[in-house]
């Protein structure tokens, strides 16, 4: 007999039909026995006898029933097959689940997240986390659908490169037929994606995986995470912006009609005002700071170019620079203001755009430099070394073959979610996130690796404190 899914069980009354899933719930009541069992599509009650009764918690079942209509005083309105039950006439256990490490019909916030992560295939069988990974599905599908119609091209770029500095530390990875050589993964496809305009494809995406290695926080995921990563040439930071902007508004109306938007258009305010109005580069708008329905869009915009360099965070070039780049060393200083480059750089501004959201920066994109000698001129600033300027001779090479003026932005998914949803942190929107100390979700990486692999590697791993051995 052909499977019939939870949710269809309510087109099927009087019909025989053939159910698998997982035991949701169980309820005894002397000679007959309730179980809810549930699939990808919901859960679904089944009654039935002694063989109900054997079965435990979370096990793995078929069910041969009939469909009933339930009396009206037994209508269960929570559930979306609340009118139905299956009359259980044969029953198979498929496979035996021992007693869950934790409660899964909860929303699970209370549970300490190490062991969430721990045996995250099973906290993502809580209804919460699965819808929204299902929803984080769609939010994909709707951003690949409108961009594709719109002429733009998804390109992958690749994940083993070189370093792209977005202001934190690179994840490197040893190379077996250079050795002593490295990888670096991309903190963003930023250079790539302005060599897809160098090569005249003029519109281009990817829904992409970002590599930084940074301290976590709520809004930031350790170690990886994923951008609507686009770009755009023969533009104006305007036409960015307005492109973006018709994107995530139709993406609301389709994906969360419930939500409103207070302000459309968005506003658009420098940064110098949004610090001195609202004490925030990231202001949260919302006239209700509760309301999880409300959703205050807004564009920041003038954010000087540089900022001084602390020391606290990671710094750009020699380390004993004043300046860093306050998005990144790409963006394009805004033209009434280059001829200050040299005499006052800290008042320049960049042609920067964030995008915020009920007080999440959720995006970040900028107008790009395209003329070399401008370029240089930012190296200098941010204090790179000759060989540091090396490491981007490409991107130099590259733009002395014609390059169209050019921008874009990356609007973070997991944040998007993480702001759109009022979750509490990015981890709870990404399927296998890290710990907040980097260990990975399940696996349990980083984990050492045998003495052969790092031979390979011509890699010796030395103890803190330790003297490495000469040779
Ligand atoms: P930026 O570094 O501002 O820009 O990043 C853009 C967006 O990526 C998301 N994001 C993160 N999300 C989760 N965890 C993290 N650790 C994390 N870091 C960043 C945020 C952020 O707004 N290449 C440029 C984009 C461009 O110029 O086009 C870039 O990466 O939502």
């Amino acid at each position: 007999m052909k499977r019939t899914l939870a949710r269809e069980t309510v087109l099927r009354i009087g019909k025989k039909v053939l159910l698998q899933g997982w035991v949701n719930t169980k309820r005894d009541h002397g000679k007959i026995t309730f179980i809810d069992l549930r699939d990808r599509t919901g859960i679904v009650q089944v009654v039935g006898g002694e063989a109900l009764r054997e079965l435990g918690s979370e096990d793995v079942i078929e069910v041969e029933g009939l469909v009933k209509k339930r009396p009206k005083n037994l209508v269960n309105p929570k559930i979306e097959t609340g009118e139905v039950e299956i009359g259980a006439q044969k029953v198979t256990l498929l496979n035996e689940s021992k007693g869950v490490p934790f409660p899964i019909d909860t929303d699970g916030h209370d549970i300490e997240e190490s062991i969430r992560l721990k045996y995250r295939y099973l906290d993502l069988r809580r209804p919460r986390m699965a819808k929204i990974l299902r929803t984080r599905a769609k939010v994909v599908k709707f951003i690949r659908d409108f961009l594709t119609d719109r002429d733009f091209v998804e390109i992958e770029t690749p994940i083993l490169t070189k370093t792209t500095p977005e202001g934190a530390r690179d994840f490197i990875v040893p190379s077996r037929l250079q050795p002593g050589k490295f990888y670096a993964l991309p903190q963003s496809p930023q250079q790539y994606k302005q060599l897809l305009m160098v090569a005249g494809f003029e519109r281009y995406f990817q829904i992409a995986r970002c590599f930084r290695d940074e301290d976590p926080r709520a809004d930031r995921a350790y170690g990886e995470f994923t951008q609507l990563d686009l770009e755009m040439s023969f533009v104006t930071q305007e036409d960015i912006l307005k492109m973006t902007e018709d994107l995530f508004t139709d993406l609301v109306k389709s994906i969360f009609p419930k939500k409103k938007m207070s302000k459309s258009p968005w506003p658009k305010i420098s940064q110098r005002e949004a610090v001195r109005k609202f004490g925030s580069d990231k202001p949260d708008l919302r006239k209700d700071k509760n309301n999880q329905d409300e959703l205050a869009f807004a564009w920041i915009v003038d954010f000087p170019l540089f900022k001084e360099q602390t020391g606290e965070e990671f710094f750009y070039g020699s380390g004993s620079a004043k300046f860093a780049p306050s998005h990144h060393m790409f963006t394009a200083p805004h033209p009434d203001d280059i001829k200050l480059l040299d005499k006052d750089p800290t008042k320049v501004r960049g042609l920067q755009h964030d995008m915020v959201l009920n007080g999440y920066e959720v995006g970040g994109g900028s107008i790009r430099i395209h003329q070399p000698e401008v370029q240089e001129k930012v190296f200098e600033l941010i204090g790179f070394t000759h060989s540091q300027k090396r490491q981007f001779e490409h991107m130099l090479t590259a733009f002395t073959y014609g390059v169209p003026p050019h921008g874009g932005i990356a609007p973070g998914i997991d944040r998007f979610l993480l702001a759109i949803l009022g979750e509490t942190s990015v981890r709870e929107t990404i399927a296998f996130p890290t710990t907040s100390s980097g260990q990975t979700a399940v696996m349990d990486a980083p984990s050492e690796v045998g003495p052969e692999q790092l031979e390979e590697l011509r890699i010796k791993t030395v103890k803190k404190n330790a003297k490495p051995s000469k040779g």
